[in-house]
């Protein structure tokens, strides 16, 4: 493989632009000529392919965001818009594309297969919901951030003596509520993978009030219900003065954490490994430290496991 060529996709992640700037060094570290795309798969429909060197992805690496900017493409959904994309890279003779994304940026990776691209997949997104790695680009600085912020609330939540209820991101997963939950010592937690009761967590908040409680911290995960609903229906059960904060995009902004760069780094060289390899259809991950590679008809089908001991265990530490 001679060229290949690197796009970012879907929500940004803090950390792409380090898996970015790696997969470009890489490539020319192995005498490949390497191509950015912008505006992920629209770019490819319209031709916003750059041949790269290495400047362009020169400070880049502690930045948030994405500097090849991203899109979710409706034109890239028909078979139209993914045969032009196939056909600029092919009239380009960039035979490999690396997909630095989510599970629905997977989705489009697999489907250019079929029309002969080679494609390996770079998961970054900070909803950590991908198969295959233990941990995505992006989800780290998230969580760091959105426990940050939950610590600004708790000051607030004690001087007043009230309830808050604060609504994450994760889309249909409950990996960030349950980690910051913990990380914060929020007394509940609502995600997706558990059912949690309303009249239970009234209970535990009147239990905590009982015993001289000052505050009380709820997370909820947007994918379970807004904040706004959870306020509304904990009202049926227990009369307290409560706040909703709703985190929205914060989350996703800032400035990469030290393990987001150095796991950007990694994958976004070892998805250059992988094309060498003559490897296609494949996410790059990590998993127990090293560097693992899953089939995409893998990853669609198996959902990432929570994990119910640390569930388990912020209840027994929120008594
Ligand atoms: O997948 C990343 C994510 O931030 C989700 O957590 C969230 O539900 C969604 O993207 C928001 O998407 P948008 O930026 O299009 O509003």
């Amino acid at each position: 493989m001679r060229k290949i060529a690197v796009l970012t996709s879907g929500g940004d992640a803090p950390g792409m632009n380090a898996a970015i700037r790696s997969a470009v060094r890489k490539a020319i570290y192995e005498n490949i000529e390497v191509y950015i795309v912008s505006h992920g798969f629209n770019g490819l429909i319209h031709n916003n392919i750059k041949r790269a060197d290495l400047g362009d992805v020169g400070d880049i690496i502690h930045r948030g965001g994405t500097a090849l900017y991203s899109a979710r493409s409706e034109e890239f959904k028909t078979l139209a818009g993914r045969q032009k994309a196939a056909d600029n890279l092919k009239a380009l003779g960039i035979e490999g594309l690396i997909v630095i994304g989510g599970d629905g940026s997977y989705a489009g990776a697999d489907k250019l297969q079929e029309l002969g691209i080679n494609t390996v997949g770079v998961p970054a997104t900070i909803d950590n919901d991908i198969f295959g790695t233990d941990v995505t680009i992006g989800y780290d600085t998230a969580l760091n951030t959105i426990v940050d912020m939950i610590d600004r609330i708790r000051d607030t939540a004690t001087s007043h003596e009230r309830t808050f209820i604060i609504e994450v991101m994760g889309r249909d997963s409950g990996e960030l509520a349950l980690n910051a939950g913990l990380a914060a010592g929020a007394e509940t937690i609502f995600i997706p993978e558990r059912n949690t009761k309303m009249s239970d967590v009234a209970e535990r908040i009147q239990a905590g009030l009982d015993r001289g409680k000052k505050h009380s911290l709820i997370v909820v995960a947007e994918g379970v219900m807004s904040a706004e609903y959870c306020s509304t229906e904990l009202a049926k059960y227990i009369k307290i003065e409560t706040r909703i904060s709703v985190l929205g995009h914060i989350q996703r902004g800032g400035k990469p954490s030290a393990g987001d760069r150095v796991l950007g780094s990694r994958l976004g060289a070892y998805a250059v490994e992988l094309l060498l390899l003559g490897r296609s259809g494949v996410g790059a991950g990590v998993s127990r430290n090293e560097l693992t590679a899953t089939e995409f008809s893998y990853v669609h089908v198996q959902n990432k496991q929570y994990d119910n001991s640390i569930y388990q265990l912020s209840k027994e530490l929120s008594i």
